[in-house]
């Protein structure tokens, strides 16, 4: 089974997750190509749900494609459920996000759901998170001094492009990301706050103290759930 065959089967076992929710609800929805795969499945089921809320530009655009009723995350104060992928996942289900570059967003949606349900494929499974690069969204002025504060912290920072160009890649939030290579993240829950303090980062690609409470993951002998809480 190739990746994208993996992304499609934990796609329809999150589908059938959030279908088990009690209708006429407000779904939370990730960024990424297995969010993208998870949007594609639950679009003949829309019905469902009363609306859903976004975490990206990206996202929002498939889900009106697909006739979606997406809603602004302000109108919602709770929801039961976020789905979205992960750059890599530990046995405890911290988690880092933000390869897509939706972090902010995507934390946000995920702190009004009751439930994390993250899908993935068993390559992004780690025994300690750190293999990734960290994403940090930044305010594009503290650039300089947040690589500097995250070299001190035993990292490599570098700044993230747009792909074939020497421009800074800016979020739909209007911010940059700083990948943050060689960090081995044993306590990711003190990372995440320590880092949450240094001035100019609006996020931290950490989802600790916000992980995930159910998994989905593909592999070679198919889709096993995990629950984390
Ligand atoms: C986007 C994200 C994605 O969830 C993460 O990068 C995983 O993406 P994919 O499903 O394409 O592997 O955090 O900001």
């Amino acid at each position: 089974m190739d990746q994208d065959q993996l992304k499609r089967l934990v796609a329809e076992a999150a589908r059938d997750a959030v279908l088990a929710l009690a209708p006429g609800q407000v779904l939370g929805i990730g960024t990424g190509s297995t969010a993208n795969w998870f949007i594609d499945v639950l679009a003949p089921h829309k019905a469902h749900f009363s609306g859903v809320v976004s975490s990206s530009v990206a996202s929002t655009q498939r889900l009106l494609k697909h006739g979606f009723y997406v809603i602004d995350a302000n109108q919602v104060e709770t929801l039961p459920a976020y789905v979205d992928g992960a750059d890599e996942i530990d046995p405890s289900g911290h988690m880092i996000k933000g390869g897509g570059g939706a972090l902010t967003r995507e934390k946000i949606v995920a702190s009004l759901a009751k439930q994390f349900i993250c899908i993935c494929d068993d390559s992004k499974q780690v025994a300690t998170l750190g293999r990734f690069p960290l994403p940090l969204e930044v305010i594009p002025l503290s650039e300089a001094s947040v690589s500097r504060a995250m070299q001190a912290l035993g990292g490599t920072p570098r700044l993230r492009l747009m792909a074939g160009t020497s421009d800074p890649f800016v979020t739909d939030n209007g911010g940059w990301i700083i990948d943050v290579a060689g960090l081995t993240i044993s306590d990711p829950v003190a990372l995440e706050s320590k880092i949450n303090q240094i001035p100019g980062v609006i996020t931290v690609g950490l989802f600790a103290r916000q992980k995930a409470d159910v998994l989905f993951v593909g592999g070679a002998t198919g889709v096993k759930r995990v629950d984390f809480s």
